[in-house]
């Protein structure tokens, strides 16, 4: 867990990622971040994540996804994420910044979003723009590399599956165009790309799964591969944000990609589950190069530094509390900000 990797064109510190996790510290109405947002960033650094994943950006309005979300849909917005890159460099010198850019489609509360079923190939091409101009931005705030979110019922992540994805035209769930044109204009900038991509719908009978998740990994050439999930919260329940016990919960997905020979080609982080360095152990040796970790860092942003006597027992108050509008923190470890 402790020793350096390479990744795209930097240098992590260490093999843990902080996986992206809205913190709910922006203004609802403009996405600009609140000052408990670059408290919460300076602090996490210095616990010594090798990277840190920000958080869900949405790159237009279209795609907000509500609660008090980060926004990255215009130029003023630059200003911001280079003052939070700065504070967390200033505050440790090693670490690595991502930035998460996420179009909520469906799931937003936009008056006009965009569903993935009805959307016209204009609406898309529209996303593919944002995606485009968003990582721009974030190559000029100073971020390290970005992330495409592809997970989590997003509009990406519906696009993927055919639970969600009923279409027969040329966006069918089958040729993931939508995710491959995304993917082409973000290239066009000089900055590594990542995606966080939904492996698993959780629901029987539907085909995104460990097989397909490696079938777009063949076809499509990331710097780096998040596994996650589809439903937060939906029919599947807390899929992705597992409540329990269950450790390590993606590790049929390792297991095919292991298989399949993807875990290093596209340097894989396995998200789900994991407490602690001992937990990230049994990825680890399973040949996955990095493990991240979200909910225990709201618990204890110290814990790769520090010790380590606050247990997760992921409860989901943070994920609930953030549903409610409130800052996402740990009730339990009386992390709360209102
Ligand atoms: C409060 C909260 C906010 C989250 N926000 C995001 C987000 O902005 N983007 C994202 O991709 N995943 C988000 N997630 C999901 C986590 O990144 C992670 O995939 C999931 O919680 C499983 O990891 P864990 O068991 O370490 O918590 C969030 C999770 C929680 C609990």
């Amino acid at each position: 867990m402790f020793t350096k990797y390479t990744l795209a064109n930097f240098e992590l510190e260490n093999r843990s990622v902080r996986s992206a996790t809205a913190t709910g510290t922006c203004d609802i109405a403009t996405g600009i971040p609140e000052q408990k947002f670059y408290d919460l960033y300076e602090s996490l650094a210095k616990g010594h994540p090798g990277l840190i994943i920000q958080e869900h950006a949405f790159v237009s309005f279209r795609g907000h996804a509500g609660h008090k979300q980060l926004g990255i849909h215009s130029d003023d917005m630059i200003q911001y994420h280079k003052k939070a890159n700065d504070l967390m460099r200033a505050a440790n010198s090693k670490v690595k910044i991502c930035c998460q850019l996420a179009h909520a489609g469906p799931n937003g509360g936009a008056a006009d979003k965009i569903d993935v079923n009805t959307a016209t190939p204009a609406d898309f091409e529209e996303a593919v723009q944002q995606f485009k101009e968003a990582a721009l931005r974030a190559k000029k705030a100073g971020y390290d590399c970005v992330q495409i979110h592809s997970a989590h019922t997003y509009l990406l992540s519906q696009s993927i599956s055919n639970y969600y994805n009923k279409r027969t035209d040329e966006y069918k769930s089958s040729d993931f165009k939508l995710l491959r044109d995304v993917l082409a204009a973000v290239r066009t900038v000089d900055i590594p790309v990542g995606v966080k991509l939904q492996c698993d719908d959780f629901f029987e009978g539907f085909e995104m799964n460990a097989k397909s998740a490696c079938v777009i990994l063949n076809a499509l050439k990331f710097d780096f591969v998040e596994i996650s999930g589809g439903d937060v919260a939906g029919k599947a329940g807390y899929g992705t944000i597992r409540q329990g016990k269950d450790k390590y919960y993606y590790k049929h997905v390792v297991a095919e990609m292991k298989a399949q020979n993807l875990l290093n080609k596209q340097p894989v982080i396995v998200t789900g589950g994991f407490e602690n360095a001992e937990d990230a152990n049994m990825a680890l040796n399973d040949g996955v190069p990095l493990v991240g970790f979200s909910r225990k860092f709201l618990r204890n942003d110290k814990f790769l530094i520090g010790e380590d006597t606050k247990k997760c027992g992921r409860c989901n108050q943070c994920i609930i509390g953030l549903v409610q509008g409130k800052c996402a923190m740990c009730p339990v470890a009386g992390r709360e900000c209102k």
